[in-house]
């Protein structure tokens, strides 16, 4: 019982969204769910949708499942590579060949030219990067088509278009005594491949959480300000870290003429940030923090920068999630650990470490339900569909968002991950 799904079907009152219990079929059918993110990618034939996975996988037993996908990954051998993020479910996980954070899995999908085929344990835009950034006839495979992210659908390329030609109306194109232009447009990992581009485009670049502080430095060399999207929180988080006040850091509103800024507030602007956020991360609070000090005096609280500010500020420290995972690693025996982040991770963890107390700081189980829609079935179907010689749920780039993204994401990879508050398990 110690699997966030075993909980969630035991006892569907104790998980965020009691849609998470109604079985993986049903819930692919609920409205709701990404990827706008795929608006631009190429769906080729045959495409399952949704919900529509064959019955025969929908019907196997976990055991089934288990013997068909251990036989398949057997089967393909090194013609296949199998990539999780760390979010991702434990039945799901046991397969990985290499499991890590959003920047490793990238660098991962870059390091492993052998493969065939890539088939990525983690949400659309992973998969996505990982096209972009595979060799020639590499193929990369999304299990579940419906696995996105919420968050990379809170921006999309027509109003980050539009953004972009208001602020070039009031701040101009040229550069200014010292070189630096008007404004860099800097994404989060957690959007669409056409972001990406754009960035790649215009000057920009991509970041993970762990890179974003890197990112934001290398930003600062060529710009006098930048336009960071989706993920407010962690552009806030990272740019007041390296000193900037919030007070220089309006919201962009795309919903709203000037985002819902006034021209002066825009003109003063160090950091533009994109009304987005993570729906996992907003539910952590500083109540929750205070009750863990409370209860375990002297423990070690440590949070994802997707957290609200006033979060991460009464938080120890604030890092991705590998940031995360080797700052438990390098503790001596016998901590106790409270964590900001999703709970697949934080449970695994806890697993993992028995020599310390692990727990998360959200008393409700609220797994990354777009990563938990990779249900075992859809990746016994896709394996099974590779033995067979048919590719199932292929992420394509269009080759022409794939060449501009391509440009921005390799300044990412070139940008090292550095912590963005204290503590620096990387060094
Ligand atoms: P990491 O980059 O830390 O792996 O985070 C990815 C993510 O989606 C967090 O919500
Ligand atoms: Fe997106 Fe949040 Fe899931 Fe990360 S945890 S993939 S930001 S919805």
């Amino acid at each position: 019982m110690s699997s966030v799904n075993a909980t969630i079907v035991a006892d569907p009152a104790a998980s965020c969204d009691t849609d998470l219990a109604k079985g993986p079929w049903n819930f692919d059918l609920a409205p709701g769910y990404g990827p706008g993110a795929s608006e631009y990618d190429v769906i080729p034939d045959p495409t399952v949708r949704p919900g529509q996975l064959p019955v025969e996988y929908q019907r196997a037993s976990e055991e089934d499942l288990h013997r068909r996908i251990s036989a398949a990954k057997k089967a393909l051998g090194s013609k296949l590579v199998i990539l999780g993020h760390f979010y991702q479910r434990d039945e799901v996980v046991q397969y990985a060949d290499f499991v890590g954070d959003s920047f490793q899995l990238a660098n991962a999908a870059l390091t492993m030219p052998e493969a065939e085929t890539i088939v990525f344990c983690g949400v659309h835009f992973m998969a996505e990067t990982a096209d972009i950034l595979a060799r020639e006839g590499q193929k990369v495979i999304l299990p579940n088509l419906a696995a996105g992210c919420s968050m990379a659908d809170m921006a999309d390329i027509d109003s980050v278009t539009a953004c972009w030609e208001d602020l070039e109306a009031l701040y101009g194109t040229e550069p200014d005594a010292d070189g630096k232009v008007p404004v860099i447009p800097v994404t989060y990992m957690n959007s669409s491949a056409a972001l990406k581009a754009f960035c790649g485009e215009h000057g920009g670049i991509v970041c993970t959480s762990s890179n974003a502080a890197t990112v934001l430095e290398w930003a600062f060399e060529r710009g006098q300000r930048v336009l960071f999207f989706p993920d407010q929180h962690l552009g806030r988080n990272t740019a007041k870290a390296m000193g900037i006040s919030v007070d220089d850091m309006p919201m962009w509103n795309p919903r709203k003429p000037l985002g819902g800024n006034s021209g002066d507030d825009l003109l003063s602007a160090k950091v533009l940030l994109w009304h987005g956020f993570c729906s996992v991360h907003k539910r952590f609070n500083v109540a929750q923090i205070e009750k863990a000090r409370i209860d375990f005096p002297g423990v070690r609280v440590i949070v994802h920068p997707e957290c609200p500010m006033p979060v991460v500020d009464a938080a120890d420290e604030a890092g991705s999630t590998d940031y995360i995972r080797k700052a438990i690693e390098a503790a001596p025996p016998g901590a106790t650990f409270a964590i900001g982040t999703e709970v697949n991770m934080v449970n695994r963890l806890q697993a993992e470490h028995p020599e310390h107390t692990i727990f998360c700081l959200d008393p409700v189980v609220c797994p990354c339900s777009t990563m938990y829609r990779i249900h075992p079935g859809y990746l016994a179907w896709t394996l099974e569909g590779l033995v067979n010689g048919e590719v199932h749920n292929q992420i394509i780039v269009e080759p022409r968002i794939a060449e501009h993204a391509k440009v921005a994401l390799e300044r990412m990879l070139a940008a090292l991950p550095k912590p963005i508050a204290k503590g620096d398990p990387h060094d």
